[in-house]
């Protein structure tokens, strides 16, 4: 979404665990590097690459009732995130209405556990399939081993390790809609507010303050919101008396990245063909014609600025292609 132009040796759209498992042997057999792809929306690519890439295309989506209104719902990771979405919801199923709009696919959902308006992927997951290139078998992740954390889990820290094939998730007919971020507020005067309001809402203030990267190509928000100790916040209060932060539970705080980026003066900055989004300084775009080194290079400056002026360290969220093991 970024629309940085990358050439691969090879990509191959593999539509069942039988072809990925063919693939992987082929790909092991000519001693090649691989790395997996879901819907390419999170990924800063270079111009050249010199390893295969894997994507699972299968998209079937199954529902189950396990009574009481509570459904378990197995989507194949080749499906649109988005699309996953709407038929959730269609079917007035709540859980991942918050979550409407996300570019990318099911697969790549719990990669950096996609969050938004007050919900996480984590909430709703029950468990993920995901094929270990290491055993070379299908194995399942409960939630807990999924280690998922704000814009982390397992599966980001070893990206070289698993493709997802499948994520199931269990939704309920009758849960608690989430109301609590403030652009989703008004909502809760409404009694008659059902799910289908809520993703409505949420497609709305996202087309209003993201800019779609069908136009104007991004990868969503570029760096995460950092959380720093509570003495560190406080003294930064001294100095920013109106720095925009959620207190977590356990006493650390979340800044908006955002905010900082903003105060710092970066917001719709242009250098050339790459630039800080106009509306929301946490997103990165490319006006035409630039490159991953042109990105990463306004990325490192903004991360420096935001170091001199506000003493805090701003990671970059979306993937840096040739990926790293960090396990
Ligand atoms: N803000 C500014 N100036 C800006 C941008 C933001 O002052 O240019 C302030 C806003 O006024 C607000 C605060 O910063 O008080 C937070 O902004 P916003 O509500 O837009 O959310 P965010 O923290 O910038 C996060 C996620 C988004 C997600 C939204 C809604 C991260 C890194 N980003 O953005 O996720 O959609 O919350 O939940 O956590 C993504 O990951 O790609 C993404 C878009």
């Amino acid at each position: 979404t970024l629309r940085l132009p990358c050439r691969v040796d090879r990509l191959y759209r593999v539509a069942s665990l039988e072809e990925l498992q063919q693939v992987h042997a082929t790909l092991i057999d000519e001693k090649l590097d691989y790395c997996v792809m879901g819907g390419g929306s999170n990924l800063v690519l270079p111009e050249n690459l010199a390893l295969s890439v894997i994507q699972y295309t299968s998209t079937t989506l199954e529902f189950q009732p396990l009574g009481d209104g509570i459904w378990q719902v197995r989507a194949e990771a080749g499906l649109s995130w988005d699309e996953f979405v709407e038929q959730c919801v269609a079917r007035g199923l709540r859980g991942i209405e918050n979550l409407s709009l996300i570019p990318g696919t099911v697969g790549a959902a719990p990669v950096q556990n996609i969050g938004a308006y007050g919900v996480e992927l984590g909430d709703v997951l029950e468990y993920v399939e995901a094929y270990d290139f290491s055993g070379q078998c299908l194995r399942r992740f409960s939630k807990d081993e999924c280690q998922f954390a704000y814009r982390d889990s397992m599966f980001k820290q070893q990206p070289l390790r698993f493709c997802i094939v499948a994520v199931v998730l269990r939704l309920s007919l009758d849960a608690p809609l989430t109301l609590k971020y403030g652009e989703l507020n008004a909502l809760k005067e409404d009694p008659s507010v059902d799910v289908h309001a809520v993703r409505q809402r949420v497609i709305e203030v996202r087309r209003a303050k993201l800019p779609d990267p069908a136009s104007t190509p991004n990868a969503g928000s570029f760096f995460k919101n950092p959380v720093i100790p509570h003495e560190d916040f406080i003294a930064l209060k001294e100095h920013f008396p109106d720095v925009v932060h959620y207190i977590l539970p356990g006493g650390m705080v979340k800044l908006a990245a955002g905010w900082l980026i903003d105060k710092a003066g970066w917001k719709g900055y242009r250098d050339g063909p790459v630039g800080v989004h106009d509306k929301q300084a946490l997103v990165l775009v490319n006006h035409g014609g630039a490159e991953q080194a042109m990105l990463l290079n306004l990325a490192a400056r903004i991360q420096s600025s935001i170091r001199e002026r506000f003493l805090v360290e701003l990671e970059i969220e979306p993937q840096i292609w040739p990926l790293l093991d960090k396990a």
